[in-house]
């Protein structure tokens, strides 16, 4: 009897030790992404992980992945399907190979009136229809996260729809960029970021769309002579994670994870603006590429000829409502 309670005593202390240890293993998050460090996502993603583990006293560690160093575009997503990540951070532009391309609404151009036009759809009902989409995927949408206007470029300055006339253009997957493109008379092709510096270095493709905070980390303005800063249509990310990971978190750790996205958007959405002021300043300082700003005569030529996109939009998107309601919200008439 004695020796029997000798060894359970010891049998009880190396499961409890084993528990401990459990106990002590952090769940990891990686987060995956496709810009550097030092974007208004990059930084959003370290914000995000110096939160996310304070708050819950490390027993959450965040691994940021920056610069496509894990996964590229479409990867991206596939990896989150199938758990090798937890959380990223897609431009909505990437959404239609899981199944949601109502998102790609968002890229229709001139749709918005400034940032506060963009706040107010992605706060509204608009914005938080879409973003409910995904549970459905299967996928936590979190938040959106804030870049900017997109600028465009090319070695020849691009002022008129005319200018586009054949010129390889490098999307990011949107089917209305795809839309609007070809409506200037150039060919859209579907690269993936990570890929996109080197084919405008070699001439695979002619030009791309982009906010400066991605011209300048990425480079581009290096191999581009001629950015036009058009803020024809807008950037912005909807940060995501694995539903089966974030629904399956301890009630307790998902508050405090959801504290530290809710913190880490603010943050993120705060510096997107001054972010991309700044990489346009260095661009300019730079000397290497020449900026060019549209008079009201020639961003009215570029209205008039995306406007059948409107139209265009609705089967292109594959939900009319979507679409109708962003063109109602913006007072355009498709
Ligand atoms: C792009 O592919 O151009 C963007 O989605 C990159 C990014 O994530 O800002």
């Amino acid at each position: 009897m004695k020796r029997r309670t000798a060894l359970s005593a010891v049998g009880a202390a190396a499961l409890a030790g084993t528990r401990f240890a459990l106990a002590q293993q952090p769940t990891v998050i990686k987060f995956s992404h496709v810009v550097t460090d030092d974007t208004p996502k990059g930084k959003g993603a370290l914000k995000f992980k110096e939160l996310a583990e304070k708050y819950t006293g490390g027993k959450v560690k965040v691994e940021v992945y920056p610069n496509s160093t894990l996964y590229k575009d479409k990867e991206e997503l596939d990896a989150l399907n199938s758990g090798s990540v937890q959380m990223l951070a897609p431009s909505t532009a990437k959404f239609r190979p899981i199944g949601v391309p109502e998102f790609e609404a968002m890229d229709l151009p001139f749709v918005f009136n400034g940032d506060e036009g963009y706040n107010k759809t992605v706060k509204g009902p608009i914005g938080q229809g879409l973003m409910k989409r995904l549970e459905a995927k299967g996928i936590a949408g979190l938040a959106y996260w804030d870049n900017g206007f997109h600028m465009v470029s090319a070695n020849k300055p691009l002022l008129m729809p005319a200018d586009f006339q054949g010129l390889k253009i490098r999307i990011s997957g949107s089917k209305i960029a795809d839309l609007y493109f070809r409506r200037f008379g150039a060919l859209p092709q579907i690269m993936a970021f990570s890929e996109v510096y080197q084919a405008l270095q070699t001439g695979v493709v002619d030009g791309c769309e982009n906010t400066a905070s991605n011209y300048w980390t990425q480079k581009f303005y290096e191999v581009q002579k001629h950015i036009t800063v058009s803020g024809h249509a807008h950037l912005q990310y909807a940060l995501i994670a694995n539903g089966k990971f974030w629904n399956g978190l301890p009630a307790d750790i998902r508050t405090q994870l959801n504290k530290a996205v809710g913190e880490a958007t603010d943050y993120t959405n705060s510096i997107a603006k001054q972010e991309n002021a700044d990489a346009l300043e260095k661009i300019k300082a730079s000397g290497k590429a020449t900026l060019h700003y549209l008079t009201p005569q020639q961003r009215q030529a570029w209205i008039e000829a995306v406007k059948p996109v409107y139209k265009e939009a609705e089967t292109r998107v594959g939900n009319k409502q979507v679409v109708d309601d962003l063109l109602k919200s913006a007072g355009i008439a498709a």
